[in-house]
């Protein structure tokens, strides 16, 4: 995992960068973690141990407090995927702001088109980018005031024009990767960690 970013102002927003986890990052061993015994022989390793996923969530939570001021949001997540990235995501703002003198308010509803004002996407994996594109172009024809778009992974793709959303995570190789609510044929939500699937997991869960 490629640690430092190399920015002077550690403490100012990220500004759209993620850690970035290289090709070449090997993961965790499986049997360093606790994981469900009905996924024992699924997974080849953990890409993102849970404890990490949700300490990275609570910067971006402050990353997004900074930017949206004084502003009340919705926050709109993208089903199902989004849901455990969503749910972390909105306890940390609200711990935050509890902490704080300024108070944002939050709706949170789900991908279900209406009229917002401020909008703040949280999706679980962003990839091309074509689902998002799809997304947004549904969602600026109610002209929202602000929208933003929070991913937890983005995934290296072979397009170098790719969509990159205004928060994330993490940037991830080109891998198929289980856990925190990201399925392969709705299985494997019940993962706390993010793991890459291996060919026995793949076969077991094929439709
Ligand atoms: N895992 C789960 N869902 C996905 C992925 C992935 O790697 N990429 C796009 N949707
Ligand atoms: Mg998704």
């Amino acid at each position: 995992m490629a640690g430092r970013g190399g920015s002077s102002a550690a403490a100012r927003s990220s500004g759209g960068r993620g850690v970035v986890i290289s090709d070449n990052w090997p993961g965790y061993s499986l049997d360093l973690f606790t994981y469900p015994q009905h996924y024992y022989g699924d997974l080849e390793y953990v890409l993102i141990p849970h404890g990490i996923i949700v300490d990275r969530t609570e910067r971006l939570a402050k990353d997004i407090m900074q930017d949206i001021g004084d502003n009340d949001i919705v926050v709109l997540c993208v089903l199902k995927g989004g849901y455990k990235f969503c749910a972390d995501l909105v306890e940390h703002i609200k711990n935050l702001s509890r902490n704080s003198e300024r108070f944002i308010s939050m709706k949170v509803d789900f991908v279900r088109l209406k009229s917002y004002h401020n909008v703040l996407i949280v999706e679980d994996i962003v990839g091309t980018g074509r689902t998002m594109k799809v997304l947004l172009n549904n969602i600026e024809k109610y002209k929202p005031k602000m929208i933003k778009v929070a991913s937890l992974l983005v995934k290296r793709t072979s397009r170098p024009d790719g969509y990159r959303p205004d928060y994330y995570g993490f940037e991830i190789p080109d891998l198929f990767v289980v856990g925190y609510a990201l399925d392969y044929n709705e299985h494997f939500r019940d993962l706390n960690h993010i793991c890459v699937i291996n060919d026995h997991g793949k076969a077991k869960y094929r439709v």
